[in-house]
């Protein structure tokens, strides 16, 4: 009698479960990516790529130009926008030659491509980064760094490295001090701290310009619920005006029009809407959308970039080891029906042409050749090629040979992305 209620739970059970079974999420491309889809199976070289998507990227321009209006200028952040194509692009369309840079051996390629820039470290490099710096500047350069580059210092010790590394170049450098508002990131960590710093280089005059602040405020994009976003900003913002309040107790270090850097991608539009501290802001991650800003702030940005990469292998997805589950898996989940290699992989992108992909947890990951699962719903086969959203640009885009450019659904051109060292 027990054993047959256990059966009969049993069965329900199992019922039960297959009723929870998962449907088939597997669709053939949509119109715009089954055009990409053509267009690459006619024109690419075959290899793993970036597609930029122009009108969506001048579609992201206009949008941040409209909230920033003319009162708060831009400065592009170049290590999400990955090229000097794009950067040129942006700088043209945007009207900014103001840049933020993080990685010296693209500071140098910006010095020589933009040579009447205003390049902002968006980090503070050691003294030997910045040396290297003035080393590979290439003499009669048109780019005059003490006029045009400006040193991100965060700590007393930093500043006398830069006062050192000045006295020994023998010029001047310009300086912006990070200051830590509330996000635990580094930098002057009080007002009181900075001013100590402002002190000792009263007391010790030293070839340094003081050009202003940079205080980032990216982290607000995250802020729990339990805190609340506009609080926190109210916080972040208050504490900004505080440093700027100590600053200009030192007249004769800091300059009339001081430099005020702050936000990003995050709260750009934060800054925008109400009273800010800030005189400029730098964004970049927002004009491409990748899906680490899916966030409120930036709900009327659209994603602008893929990775494409073909397909090497279709089969029907089997797993090694396990004969006797395989059928039993595949009957239960639509989407484990057939496997996908692809060109590449290992990427922080999530698969997203045509629907209903994803990776496989049971057999991992690859950079070689990336396994995919899905249903035989979307009609994908070899040498189809398919499309993956990055969760961010930075660091991404330089992995790529080359960057394609959308527009029209027609592919109008190419841009080289920056040198990785
Ligand atoms: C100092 C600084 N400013 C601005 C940004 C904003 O960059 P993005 O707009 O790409 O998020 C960042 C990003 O990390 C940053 O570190």
């Amino acid at each position: 009698m027990k054993r047959r209620r256990l059966l009969g739970l049993g069965a329900i059970g199992l019922l039960g479960g297959w009723a929870l079974r998962p449907g088939d999420h597997g669709q053939p491309y949509t119109p715009y990516f089954a055009r990409l889809n053509q267009l690459l199976r006619q024109q690419s070289p075959g290899i793993p790529l970036l597609i930029v998507d122009l009108g969506r990227l001048d579609q992201n321009a206009e949008l941040l130009a409209r909230r920033l209006g003319s009162q708060l200028p831009l400065r592009l952040v170049a290590k999400s926008l990955g090229s000097i194509g794009m950067l040129d692009y942006l700088a043209n369309k945007l009207g900014t030659q103001r840049f933020m840079v993080f990685h010296q051996p693209q500071l140098n390629q910006l010095a020589h491509s933009f040579p009447q820039s205003d390049l902002l470290l968006g980090k503070p490099l050691p003294a030997a980064a910045a040396l290297r710096f003035y080393q590979q500047l290439p003499a009669g350069s048109a780019f005059v760094p003490a006029r045009q580059l400006t040193w991100l210092v965060d700590s007393p010790a930093r500043l006398g490295e830069y006062a050192e590394l000045a006295r020994a170049l023998g010029q001047p450098l310009q300086i912006a001090l990070e200051i830590d508002i509330g996000m635990a990131r580094g930098g002057f960590a009080t007002p009181a701290q900075l001013g100590e710093a402002l002190a000792w280089l009263r007391a010790n005059p030293a070839p340094l310009h003081v050009r202003g602040l940079m205080g980032y405020d990216g982290h607000l994009g995250h802020t729990p619920f339990w805190v609340g976003q506009a609080g926190a900003f109210a916080r972040s913002t208050a504490s900004y005006r505080a440093f700027i309040v100590t600053a200009t107790e030192f007249r004769e270090l800091w300059p009339r029009q001081a430099l005020l850097n702050g936000g990003g991608s995050l709260t750009y539009a934060l800054h925008a809407a109400g009273a800010t501290p800030l005189n400029e802001v730098a964004v970049g991650s927002a004009l491409l959308k990748p899906s680490d800003f899916d966030v409120e702030l930036l709900a009327g940005h659209r994603p602008a970039l893929w990775i494409a990469s073909p397909v090497l292998k279709a089969l029907a997805g089997q797993w090694p080891f396990l004969d006797g589950t395989q059928a039993l898996l595949q009957a239960w989940n639509p989407n484990r029906q057939q496997a996908y290699y692809l060109y590449g992989g290992q990427w922080p992108a999530d698969p997203v042409a045509p629907a209903g992909l994803s990776y496989d947890a049971l057999y991992g990951r690859s950079a070689n050749q990336e396994r995919l699962l899905g249903s035989g719903s979307s009609g994908l086969g070899v040498d189809d090629w398919v499309f993956l959203r990055p969760q961010r640009a930075e660091g991404l885009i330089e992995s790529f040979a080359e960057l394609y450019l959308l527009r029209n659904e027609r592919l109008v051109g190419r841009w080289a992305p920056h040198s990785r060292v």
